[in-house]
């Protein structure tokens, strides 16, 4: 099979939220640049381009990660979600999203979907966190509108839902 094209890029097949997906991708390239211009998924945002303020999180075989930090190729039959893959079937606010949407807990919301997904590994792992332990878990995530007290408070509040929902579906 051919895995490179006529300019010598690499073939790139990955699960982009459920769905296989697939791009070419120079060796240089990042990651963040290959979902965003290369498979068209804008929803995941760039900030710094070094791995400070978390904007670009992602999470990839279930782990979140800082998508500028790697290369597209590094991914190739990866699962990734992004933020896209938080809302629900029919396109509506997953738990995560309703709840910063209740909170008012983004204003530009250029560093939510890097909260979002950061949050969304954490609460797999710890479903009952409290105030301090949010505060921990997001401070890789940097924010320059909210004051971070909305973001909390929307945290716990999704923490809340999912567990109501995991409760339901017992
Ligand atoms: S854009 Fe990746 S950490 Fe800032
Ligand atoms: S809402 Fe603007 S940087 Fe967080």
């Amino acid at each position: 099979m051919k895995r490179l094209d006529r300019h010598d890029r690499h073939l790139v097949r990955l699960t982009l939220n459920g769905e296989p997906v697939e791009g070419y991708a120079e060796p240089r390239l990042l990651l963040t640049d290959f979902l965003r211009y290369e498979i068209g998924a804008t929803g995941t945002h760039v900030g710094c381009e070094h791995g400070i303020c978390g904007a670009c999180t992602i999470r990839i075989d279930g782990k979140a990660v800082r998508s500028c930090l790697m290369l597209a190729i590094q991914v190739d039959g990866a699962e990734i979600q992004t933020i896209e893959g938080l809302a629900e079937l029919d396109g509506s606010f997953g738990e995560l999203q309703q709840a910063f949407h209740e909170n008012f807990a983004l204003q530009c919301g250029f560093c939510t979907p890097g909260f979002l997904m950061s949050l969304s590994e954490y609460l797999e792992k710890y479903p009952d966190p409290t105030r301090e332990e949010i505060k921990i878990a997001l401070s890789g995530n940097l924010c320059r509108c909210t004051g971070y007290h909305e973001i909390i408070n929307a945290s716990l509040d999704a923490a809340k839902a999912l567990r109501e929902k995991k409760e339901e579906a017992a």
